[in-house]
C-alpha cells in the first residue's frame, strides 16, 4: 500500500499519535486524495438535523415492527391445511402471503433505514486512491483501524444513542426474523398424535404405515398402479379408482424389484372385492405419501437366494425368494430407489451408498452406516403378500435407538 518515500514510523511515535493524526497518516500512506468532503450538518442543533434523525429512527422502528409482525404471524396465524369448502380456507391461504409480507417489508424498511443514514448523516466525500501491489506495512494495519474509527466517529452515529439502539435491535429483529422459521423443522419424535394408527404411523418417527395396531391386522404389500381420478362428464372423480392393489408372489419376476406401500384390508378395492362406487383413493394416497411406508420388494433368482445370509432374529422375515427392505437410506432418508440385479446391490442415487440384498441390506458402500430395516413378509390364506408382523428398528436415517 504505501510507497518507500514516505516516513516511516516507530511503534512508540505511533502509540503516541491520536486518532485523528493517524487517520491523516493513513489517508497520506494510502495516496488517497480527498477532493472533496462536506459535512452534512456543520452547524450544530439545525432542526434540519433533528427532522433527519426522526425520519431515519421511524425506518429503523418500522422494520423492527414488521420482524415482530413475522415472528407472530408464524406463531399465531392458523397455518394448517385447509380444503376447498372447509372453514377457515381464507385465513388459511393468507398465512404464506402475510409471511412474505412482514418480512420483506421488514428488510425494505431496514434497507430504507441504512439508505437513509447515509445519505443524511455520513459526510460527503469523494476520495481518489492509488492501488499497489504486494502486503500492507504494520503502518499501514494501524493507520487503516484508525480510518475505520475516524468513519465511525464522522458518522455521528455513535453520539446518536436513540438512533443507534433503534437501528440494532431492527437489524438483530430482522436476523432473527431470518433465522426464525428453522425453529419449523424441530418436531418431538417421541409425541404422539391423537387417534388410532394410521397410514403415518402414530405420530412418533419409529411408526409407519406397516405398524400394526394389533396381531390381528391385515395389511397387504400394495402395488401402485399410478391411476388418477377420472373424468365423468364435467367433473374428475375418484370413485371406483383403485390406487394400490394387492399383489402374489407371482406379479414379480425373478430379479426385479418393485416399490409397494401398506394396505389395509378395509381399503381394498380390486379383484373379487372390488366394489365401483366405493373411493378408497384418498386411504391410498395416505398410504404413498406415509414418509416411511415406500418398501422393495425383491425377488432373488434362485441360484441367488441360495447365498443369502440372514441376520439374526430375521431369518423367517423373507418369503422364498421374496425380501422385502424399506426403501429409505439409513444415511439421510432418500429412496433407495436403483436395485442391480447382477450384484444383489441396493444403491441409493443421493450419497452412492450401497446396501447388500443378499445380507440383511447391510450397507457395502458409502456413507450410509446402518442396515435397511427388513419388512417381515409372507402369503395369506388366498395367495396375496402381505407384512407378517412390523419392522423391528426404526426406519430411516440413524437413531440411537438403532442397536445396528
Ligand atoms: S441418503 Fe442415501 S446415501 Fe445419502
Amino acid at each position: 500500500m504505501s510507497n518507500n518515500e514516505v516516513k516511516k514510523y516507530s511503534a512508540k511515535e505511533l502509540a503516541g499519535m491520536s486518532n485523528e493524526e493517524l487517520a491523516r497518516i493513513g489517508t497520506e500512506l494510502d495516496e488517497v486524495t480527498v477532493a472533496f468532503r462536506k459535512e452534512r450538518f456543520p452547524v450544530e442543533g439545525d432542526p434540519a438535523e433533528k427532522r433527519a434523525e426522526r425520519t431515519v429512527t421511524i425506518w429503523f422502528a418500522l422494520a423492527a415492527v414488521f420482524a415482530l409482525a413475522f415472528m407472530a404471524t408464524y406463531i399465531w396465524w392458523p397455518w394448517e391445511y385447509k380444503g376447498h369448502g372447509q372453514e377457515g380456507l381464507g385465513i388459511y391461504s393468507l398465512y404464506t402471503p402475510m409471511l412474505g409480507l412482514t418480512m420483506g417489508l421488514s428488510i425494505l424498511s431496514l434497507g430504507f433505514g441504512l439508505t437513509l443514514f447515509q445519505k443524511k448523516f455520513v459526510p460527503e466525500e469523494i476520495s481518489v486512491q492509488r492501488r499497489h501491489d504486494g502486503p500492507s506495512d504494520e503502518v499501514d494495519r494501524q493507520t487503516l483501524v484508525a480510518l475505520l474509527n475516524d468513519s465511525w466517529e464522522t458518522s455521528t452515529l455513535g453520539r446518536r444513542k436513540m438512533l443507534k439502539g433503534i437501528a440494532g435491535t431492527s437489524a438483530a429483529l430482522a436476523g432473527l426474523a431470518i433465522i426464525f422459521p428453522l425453529g419449523g423443522m424441530i418436531k418431538n419424535p417421541w409425541k404422539k398424535k391423537e387417534g388410532p394408527l394410521d397410514y403415518f404411523g402414530d405420530g412418533t418417527l419409529w411408526t409407519s404405515g406397516w405398524t400394526k395396531a394389533n396381531e390381528g391386522t391385515k395389511i397387504y404389500l400394495g402395488r401402485d398402479t399410478s391411476a388418477i381420478a377420472e373424468k365423468h362428464g364435467e367433473h374428475f372423480s375418484t370413485v371406483g379408482v383403485t390406487r394400490l392393489v394387492r399383489m402374489r408372489p407371482e406379479d414379480l419376476s425373478a430379479a426385479a424389484m418393485e416399490t409397494v406401500f401398506p394396505l389395509y384390508e378395509e381399503d381394498v378395492n380390486d379383484g373379487d372385492q372390488y366394489d365401483e362406487k366405493r373411493d378408497v383413493y384418498e386411504m391410498h394416497m395416505h398410504s404413498i405419501h406415509g414418509p416411511r411406508n415406500a418398501v422393495m420388494l425383491i425377488r432373488l433368482r434362485s441360484a441367488d437366494a441360495d447365498k443369502v445370509i440372514e441376520r439374526e432374529g430375521q431369518e423367517d422375515f423373507h418369503y422364498g425368494d421374496y425380501y422385502a427392505y424399506s426403501k429409505i437410506c439409513t444415511h439421510i432418508g432418500c429412496p433407495t430407489s436403483l436395485y442391480e440385479a447382477q450384484t444383489n446391490r441396493i444403491l441409493c442415487p443421493c450419497h452412492q451408498s450401497q446396501f447388500d440384498a443378499l445380507r440383511y441390506g447391510k450397507p457395502l458402500f458409502g456413507p450410509a452406516a446402518r442396515a435397511l430395516p427388513q419388512l417381515p413378509i409372507t402369503v395369506d390364506e388366498e395367495g396375496y403378500l402381505v407384512a407378517a408382523g412390523n419392522f423391528i428398528e426404526p426406519v430411516g436415517p440413524a437413531f440411537w435407538e438403532r442397536k445396528s
